[in-house]
């Protein structure tokens, strides 16, 4: 299994990825849980770039791609091929959004790149944790963390928003949750989906 959590900032995604990696743990299911930007040595040096630099769109499209294309071959390729089960926070639809909706990239661009690397690789489940715009930017406020992505204001949080609820709409994969919810009945609801 290859298991996606996208979302906007603040809607509590690592939090739960971490809950289902304790939940296969206590059931002896090998997996890993890694993480977009980064998860390898090599992606987390482009990570650390990224999120402290400010680029041009193009650059940081093709940066997220080229963090992918060595999380891929270095960690979660190799994991899939040991049938270990894959939790990852963020993949490719986050470039989809953030520099797709948000930088007006056009997706075909995003979709070429990512193709002519062989990185159009399709989870079994992609989890879409949803939470109402104001209630994101409170949470982030209270996390006050640093890093560029989260200094926008609510149009930028809007045009995030909408972007991740659209995905909802591709196909049996994608399960919009609802993460206002207490996080155990969020990770209920993840665990209905994977049962
Ligand atoms: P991170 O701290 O991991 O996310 P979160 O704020 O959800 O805890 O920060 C990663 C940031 O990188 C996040 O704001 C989204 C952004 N990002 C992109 O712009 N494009 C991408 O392809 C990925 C994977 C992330």
């Amino acid at each position: 299994m290859f298991i996606v959590f996208e979302g906007i900032d603040g809607t509590g995604k690592s939090t739960q990825a971490k809950l289902l990696s304790d939940w296969l743990t206590q059931k002896g299911i090998k997996h890993i849980l890694t993480r977009e930007p980064g998860g390898c040595p090599s992606a987390e040096d482009i990570r650390k770039l990224v999120l402290e630099k400010c680029f041009l769109p193009a650059t940081d499209l093709l940066l997220m791609i080229a963090a992918r294309n060595e999380h891929w071959h270095n960690t979660i390729k190799p994991a899939l091929e040991r049938q270990e089960w894959v939790i990852c926070d963020r993949y490719i639809d986050s470039t989809r959004i953030y520099q797709g909706c948000l930088a007006d990239i056009p997706q075909h661009v995003i979709d070429t790149i990512h193709d002519l690397l062989s990185l159009s690789v399709k989870p079994d489940h992609v989890f879409i944790l949803t939470l109402d715009i104001n209630k994101a930017m409170e949470r982030i406020h209270v996390r006050l963390k640093k890093d560029r992505y989260d200094h926008f204001d609510r149009a930028y949080y809007k045009k995030l928003h909408d972007g991740f609820e659209s995905l909802g709409n591709k196909g049996a994969r994608y399960h919009l949750i609802d993460a206002s919810r207490h996080i155990d009945e969020v990770h209920d609801d993840i665990l209905r989906y994977l049962a």
